[in-house]
């Protein structure tokens, strides 16, 4: 069971504007049949992670609709509102205990960092985040919420073409996908 943080990226290393706008992104052409894109990867995750920036994000866009099957946990210091009959825990507990319980609800699948970016480095401080996932958008913004804000060896496993996005699929380097502690 690995820890994986999937994300799309402008070429310039942002996953949204400093608006936390994704309208950059959601024009870009891509076949969702095709190759690393997002509805294959969904299918072995057995729950999610993410910050509350991209939780409003995705409760703004899904019109307070709830996107997700699978146990969801938001990383929030506030208390924040959940869509009803949604599995959605809001917790500020310390990423190892978070990790533990999404691998406990996760039924063997894997684990999804869902962003943003400093969310994927803090699994990454605490040698939980097995493999990098990026779709490079045809696109440079200049500036906005950051990638993956830390320094993190990679070695590159898998590379495809999707349409307007190149795709690449890394390997924290140094830790082997699959292992639970860290
Ligand atoms: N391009 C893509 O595919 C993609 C993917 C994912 C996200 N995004 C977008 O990227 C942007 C990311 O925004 P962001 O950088 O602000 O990050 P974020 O990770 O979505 O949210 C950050 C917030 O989460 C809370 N948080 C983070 N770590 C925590 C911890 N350990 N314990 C408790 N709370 C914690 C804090 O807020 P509070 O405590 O104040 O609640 C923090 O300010 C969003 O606009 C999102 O929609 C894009």
């Amino acid at each position: 069971m690995a820890t994986h943080y999937f994300t799309a990226s402008s070429l310039d290393g942002y996953i949204a504007t400093t608006e936390h706008s994704l309208d950059w992104l959601l024009t870009q052409d891509i076949d969702m049949e095709g190759p690393m894109a997002y509805p294959a990867f969904e299918k072995s995750i057995g729950a999610l992670v993410m910050g509350s920036s991209t939780y409003e994000w995705v409760m703004r866009h899904e019109e307070g609709r709830w996107a997700y099957e699978q146990p969801t946990w938001v990383l929030s210091h506030r208390e924040l509102a959940v869509p009803t009959g949604a599995d959605v825990r809001v917790t500020s507990a310390a990423i190892p205990d978070v990790h533990a319980a999404m691998h406990e609800a996760a039924e063997g699948k894997d684990l999804w960092v869902v962003g943003g970016g400093d969310v994927a480095a803090q699994f990454a401080d605490a040698g939980l985040l097995d493999e990098v996932w990026v779709q490079y958008a045809p696109v440079t913004l200049g500036g906005g919420a950051p990638l993956l804000p830390r320094r993190l060896d990679l070695d590159l496993i898998e590379v495809a073409r999707n349409r307007s996005f190149l795709c690449g699929r890394y390997r924290v380097a140094g830790r082997s996908a699959g292992s639970t502690a860290p």
